[in-house]
């Protein structure tokens, strides 16, 4: 197994996460986010030619006053760079093999990548209700945003790692 970025050539017909909206962006919009609108980029989890997971990332920012109070000390009072990590899923049939926490743990790393070459100060991800419990175990921490709520479906829940955090996690056991 291998996770590498999204080719043109992938076949993306057979995921299964049983989110139909996470399958559907696989299948129609990674790919034209990735390769004609430059809207973010998309990493998958690939065995043998097979999709077992993806994780799409793209930049972002936040306001300085949405980061928890810890991290707005000594920051400027603009809004800061992140990695935002727009979706995840991995497939109904790999479920519960540590896919997911891999693929979650390949975004870290792609965010210290991206504060040593362009600047970032951690990974941001809109968590739905049901996996707010799944970032905590990697030491995600739920952010005070109001912004988007909506009472027709359950608002996601934003969740920040800051950077800092994933080094010293990284120095703790590498
Ligand atoms: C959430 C999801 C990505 C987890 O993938 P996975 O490969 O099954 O998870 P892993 O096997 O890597 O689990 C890693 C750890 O998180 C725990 N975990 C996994 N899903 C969890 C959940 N929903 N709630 C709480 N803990 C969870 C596992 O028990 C495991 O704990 P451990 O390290 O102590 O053993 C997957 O269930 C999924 O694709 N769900 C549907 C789409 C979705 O909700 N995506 C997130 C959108 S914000």
């Amino acid at each position: 197994m291998e996770i590498r970025i999204l080719q043109a050539s992938d076949d993306r017909s057979g995921f299964r996460s049983g989110d139909p909206e996470l399958d559907g962006f696989l299948q129609r919009y990674a790919g034209q986010n990735q390769f004609r609108h430059h809207l973010g980029s998309t990493y998958v989890a690939v065995d043998q030619g097979r999709i077992l997971g993806y994780a799409t990332v793209a930049p972002g920012q936040l306001e300085i006053d949405d980061l928890p109070a810890a991290l707005r000390k000594k920051l400027p009072e603009y809004p800061v760079p992140v990695l935002r990590l727009a979706r995840l899923a991995v497939d109904e049939a790999a479920r519960a093999q540590g896919l997911g926490k891999e693929l979650l743990r390949f975004v870290l790393q792609l965010a210290i990548r991206l504060a040593k070459d362009y600047g970032c100060t951690g990974v941001l991800v809109d968590a739905k209700a049901e996996a707010v419990a799944f970032y905590g175990k990697l030491g995600f921490v739920p952010l005070e945003v109001l912004e988007g709520q909506s009472d027709a479906r359950p608002a996601p829940i934003p969740m920040f790692l800051s950077v800092r955090e994933i080094q010293a996690a990284a120095r703790r056991s590498p």
